[in-house]
C-alpha cells in the first residue's frame, strides 16, 4: 500500500494504536510527542502504562533538541502525529526519522490529518524501513 511493504486494516484508529503498542516489551521506553492524540493518551495513562509497567515520557518535539534528550538508551519507540491533534504541531518527520534511524528506534507516524498524498512518512519508508504509519481512513480518504 502506497510504497509500504506491508499494511493492516484494523476497524478503527485506536485498533491501531493499541496493535502498534503492542509491539512493546517491558525493558522498553516509548517516547511520544507532548500533545499526542486524547485517545492515545488517555489510553496510555490509564491502560497501558499501568497494566504493561513500560516506561513512556511525552515531549515537546517541536524543538529538535528537546526531542533527542527525551531519549533514553532504552527508547525503542517514537510516537509522532504532524500535524498533532488538537493544536496542529508540525514536527519535521524526516529529521526525526534519521535520529531513530540512527538509534534504532521505530517510528510510528499517526496521521489523522494528512493523507499520504501529501504527507511524507511513507515516501521515507524506502529509505528508512522501519517507519509504521498509521492512516485514518475515514478521515483521509473522503
Ligand atoms: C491522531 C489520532 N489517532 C487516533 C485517533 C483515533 O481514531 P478513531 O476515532 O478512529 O479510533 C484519532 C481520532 O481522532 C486521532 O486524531
Amino acid at each position: 500500500m502506497e510504497g509500504s511493504n506491508y499494511a493492516f486494516a484494523l476497524n478503527c484508529g485506536l485498533s491501531a494504536v493499541t496493535a502498534a503498542l503492542s509491539l512493546l516489551k517491558k525493558e522498553d521506553h516509548l517516547l511520544t510527542v507532548d500533545d499526542v492524540y486524547g485517545g492515545t493518551q488517555r489510553y496510555l495513562r490509564k491502560v497501558f502504562g499501568p497494566q504493561t509497567g513500560i516506561d513512556w515520557d511525552m515531549t515537546d518535539m517541536t524543538s529538535f533538541e528537546n526531542f533527542k534528550k527525551g531519549f533514553k538508551k532504552n527508547t525503542t519507540m517514537v510516537w509522532v502525529e504532524s500535524p498533532t491533534n488538537p493544536t496542529l504541531k508540525c514536527l519535521d518527520i524526516k529529521r526525526i526519522a534519521e535520529y531513530c534511524k540512527l538509534k534504532g528506534a521505530l517510528l510510528v507516524v499517526d496521521n489523522t490529518f494528512m493523507s499520504p498524498a501529501l504527507q511524507v512518512s511513507f515516501r521515507l519508508i524506502s529509505k528508512f524501513k522501519f517507519i509504521l504509519q498509521i492512516l485514518e481512513s475515514v478521515k483521509t480518504r473522503c
